[in-house]
């Protein structure tokens, strides 16, 4: 599948350097903590690398990296000189960077060379906007994350950074590119915070530990398939520890090569299960060799044996204000997975909710596309169980090479633009989930031609049309 060439390998790198990087500023930190307490102690202003006004962190994240890299710089840098406050871009307000005195950027590129979908609204409202906001008192650094793999490097924090300065806003230093996370490019970020907030580049930190669990189960769900194997897999926290995830969150696992990225997988359930449930597509490289982490997975690692994980919140696929929409759940291959994990916890809502009327059982539309009924319908049981006790309204299957010509989820949509209008009039949330290149593309393109560009738009930027795509 082409999606998986996307290499959540070089995607991310992400944990890994976020860490190590959190790590450094923390140390940025304690320094600049101590020299503010010693000035306070003094009657001094802080120095001029500290501004009075709180330093601003924007992040304009896809699937978490850099909400993540702001969230940990933010913690780092708090403190009395540089109490910091972090934003995402989608949600400033027009005058949040006109008053602000200095800003640190986090911005990743997605798709093919798009901004972040919650970014949409500031691009609409601002960057695309015809007159322009005079940003002259404005300092601000930007880290632009991407991968050299996709033709359009680092696109959006380019063209971010492009915008600014043709507002007037100056840059504290020149923009950082990170390609897939790369250690080095993030050493200079920090080296840069490190100047800018008095504490040198003296910056030293270690990267958490990822935590050690268990691969409890694992089942291979689709033999005698055309496509590559897919695994389904439960993996269990250590004993008495209560890890918490929402639907839509995602688990990284670190492959046991000393050097390897950790490579992130959609959850597909829900705390409540006790386990970490996963649906991984055993991948294999150019090269002949089977892919580091989902070999490891569904080849190499034994069952009952350890495995190292860290859980990643993925604000951008959880329900956040949807929780009471109906929901349109699109998805393909490895993508029931997350879609999975959204209707657990409705269902299971649902059932808490027996009796409290209709408001308590919001409707679901399920689209699920793979190959042959046969083979790759994933978590059939689940699914026809739900279509049973009324969780899902309504449910299409494409399976591409049970007719012909070959069928796909977005081909069900566009079956349907009345339904799909109206489930949208009625409120409801759409989700999709699985592969960037065919699937999702497909689907938007479908959205955009029965309800138009600039409702699509509205969507995204409404948070009603939410993406986990790989
Ligand atoms: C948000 C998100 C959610 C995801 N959810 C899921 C999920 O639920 N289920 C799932 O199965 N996957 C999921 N993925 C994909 C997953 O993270 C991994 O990218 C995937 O499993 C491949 O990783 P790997 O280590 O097995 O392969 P890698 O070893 O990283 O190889 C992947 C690809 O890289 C290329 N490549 C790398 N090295 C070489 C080489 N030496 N020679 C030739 N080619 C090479 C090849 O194109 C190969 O196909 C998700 C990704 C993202 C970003
Ligand atoms: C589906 C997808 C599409 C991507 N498209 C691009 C791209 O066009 N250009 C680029 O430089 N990086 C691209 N990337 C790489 C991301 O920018 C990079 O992995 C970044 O660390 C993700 O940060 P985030 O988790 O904050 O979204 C893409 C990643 C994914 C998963």
């Amino acid at each position: 599948m082409i999606a998986f060439d996307i290499d959540g390998a070089r995607l991310l790198g992400a944990a890994a350097t976020v860490a190590s990087y959190a790590a450094l500023c923390l140390a940025v930190l304690s320094k600049e903590r101590r020299k503010a307490a010693a000035q306070a102690a003094r009657g001094q202003a802080p120095t001029a690398g500290v501004d009075a006004k709180p330093l601003l962190i924007v992040h304009a994240s896809q699937t978490g990296a850099a909400e993540q890299l702001a969230w940990q710089t933010a913690r780092a840098l708090r403190g009395p000189a540089l109490p910091p406050r972090v934003a995402a871009l989608g949600t400033l307000a027009p005058g949040d960077l006109a008053t602000a005195s200095r800003v640190l950027f986090i911005a990743s590129t997605c798709g093919e060379g798009d901004a972040p979908d919650a970014a949409l609204p500031f691009v609409r409202r601002m960057m695309d906007a015809a007159s322009a906001q005079p940003l002259s008192g404005l300092r601000y650094g930007l880290l632009a994350l991407g991968d050299r793999e996709f033709a359009n490097f680092c696109a959006f924090g380019r063209r971010l950074d492009g915008w600014l300065r043709r507002q007037g806003a100056r840059p504290l230093f020149e923009r950082i590119e990170v390609d897939a996370m790369a250690r080095s490019s993030l050493a200079r970020w920090t080296r840069e915070l490190g100047r800018l907030s008095g504490a040198g580049d003296a910056l030293a930190g270690s990267e958490p530990a990822c935590e050690t669990w268990r691969l409890a189960r694992r089942t291979h769900v689709n033999p005698g398939s055309l496509g590559a194997p897919v695994f389904h897999l439960e993996l269990e926290p250590p004993a008495g520890a209560t890890p918490d995830w929402e639907p839509g969150d995602l688990l990284e696992i670190q492959p046991p090569h000393a050097s390897a990225a950790p490579r992130p997988y959609s959850i597909a359930s829900i705390p409540a299960d006790g386990r970490v449930h996963l649906l991984v597509r055993q991948e294999r490289r150019g090269d002949g060799e089977l892919g580091l982490a989902s070999g490891w997975l569904t080849a190499g690692a034994s069952t009952g044996g350890e495995v190292a994980v860290k859980l990643r919140p993925h604000r951008n696929f959880r329900l956040g204000d949807n929780a009471w929409r109906p929901l349109i759940l699109v998805g393909n291959g490895t993508g029931i997975a997350g879609l999975r994990a959204h209707l657990r916890a409705r269902a299971s809502r649902a059932g808490a909710g027996a009796g409290a009327g209709p408001a308590a059982r919001p409707r679901h539309w399920l689209v699920f596309g793979e190959r042959q009924a046969a083979h790759d319908f994933h978590y059939r049981d689940d699914i026809e169980a739900w279509q049973a006790d009324g969780t899902l309204a309504r449910l299409d299957l494409a399976f591409s090479r049970d007719q012909a010509p070959r069928r796909y989820v977005q081909d069900c949509l566009r079956a349907q633009p009345a339904l799909l209008r109206q489930w949208l009039d009625d409120g409801a949330a759409l989700y999709v989930c699985g592969s960037l290149r065919g699937m999702a593309a497909g689907v938007e393109e479908v959205l955009v031609a029965i309800v138009g560009d600039e409702r699509v738009q509205a969507l995204k930027a409404e948070g009603r049309y939410r993406r986990d795509v790989y």
